[in-house]
């Protein structure tokens, strides 16, 4: 799936774009985007009184709004008429499913809310939450609770991993293993991937409740129930033995020397760990992306590739090696010895 970054955009609108205010022109983008302008546009050339009808946009501010999504070269303008313009057709109707439509504005509109105490989460290193004095509720506590918003980031999810899963299947050899456990596998991307490739391996998608009827739909869709199936399960508290490769791909671990130990103990020997992540840089100064992240995270969330090989080695995993995969995810293995 295509994101939109800048180097998308025409140079004379790049040109307009100040890096401290540029974030007004990203937040009127996230509204067209949670108001779902571009699909409810796509075929159709609509006056500014109509598509403010259409999306409850009040009179005054119709023609501003609409205008700056011309300006930015989302939207084309014909005497009255507003219609999505080739960016906006490719980007946010053709390569964007609705699940992401649906969740991505709702998940940036949190972002902004955070960042807006900024300076506050660097002074005192707390987050967002024990600043405005709000619970904080994480993603997965959504997705426990919430079916159709565990739904919607899951196949949210699938379209977005799918360049990892690809890069995975190419580089990853699975040929002298049997059965794998996909762990937190979410959509089962990964385990697509490597099934395609390796038509031989079962895999086990581990997840939580309201995730695994997905996965099996999901599954169910690609055509590869016999080869894939799920469990639910908690990766925190233990995991099932009966696979000779454990996977962690995207997986918010809590203790990764705990995970990484019961990987290990259920292993059998000769059996393949496979870490999937956005890991930073050595100097610490990439994926920018996850540093943001990072920034109003209290406490560790980003780890080097060297402090993941490390722990996967103090687990007792040999030949610890770690490769690039694609954009800013890298991955590592290594062997319970036999
Ligand atoms: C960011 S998603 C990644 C999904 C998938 N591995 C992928 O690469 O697309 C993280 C997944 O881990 C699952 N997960 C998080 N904590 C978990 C836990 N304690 N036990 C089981 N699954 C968990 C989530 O439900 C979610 O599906």
């Amino acid at each position: 799936m295509g994101m939109l970054t800048l180097d998308k955009l025409p140079k004379k609108v790049l040109e307009k774009l100040d890096l401290q205010t540029v974030f007004m022109v990203s937040r009127v983008v996230v509204a067209a985007e949670k108001l779902q302008i571009f699909r409810k546009l796509h075929g159709k050339q609509l006056t500014a009184a109509q598509i403010g009808r259409m999306l409850g946009i009040h009179r005054q501010k119709r023609e501003v709004f609409l205008g700056s999504l011309v300006a930015v070269g989302l939207l084309k303008k014909k005497g009255d008429l507003y219609f999505n313009s080739a960016l906006a057709e490719k980007y946010f109707v053709r390569e964007r499913s609705i699940y992401w439509t649906r969740l991505y504005s709702d998940q940036c509109i949190t972002e902004y809310e955070r960042f807006s105490v900024l300076e506050k989460m660097l002074a005192t290193g707390k987050n967002y939450g024990s600043i405005v004095g709000k619970k904080n509720v994480g993603y997965l506590d959504v997705i426990a609770k919430n079916r159709t918003w565990a739904c919607d980031f899951t196949h949210m999810l699938y379209y977005h991993h799918l360049p990892e899963a690809r890069a995975l299947a190419k580089k990853l050899n699975l040929r002298g293993y049997r059965s794998l456990l996909d762990v937190g596998g979410g959509s089962g991307v990964m385990s697509i991937a490597l099934a395609r490739k390796y038509p031989h391996l079962k895999a086990c998608v581990l997840d939580m409740k309201t995730v695994t009827p997905v996965t099996r739909k999901i599954v169910r869709r690609e055509g590869l129930s016999k080869q894939i199936t799920t469990t639910v399960g908690d990766l925190n508290r233990d995991l099932p033995d009966g696979y000779d490769v454990m996977m962690f791909c995207d997986v918010d671990i809590a203790d990764y020397r705990k995970t990484f130990k019961t990987a290990y103990d259920r292993l059998p020997a000769g059996g393949l760990i496979v870490v999937v992540e956005e890991l930073a840089s050595e100097d610490y100064t990439e994926p920018l992306l996850r540093m943001m992240w990072q920034l109003r995270t209290q406490g560790c969330l980003l780890r080097t590739r060297k402090e993941i090989a490390d722990i996967v080695k103090a687990c007792g995993f040999k030949s610890v090696k770690g490769s690039f995969l694609c954009r800013d995810s890298w991955m590592i293995t290594g062997r319970k010895p036999t």
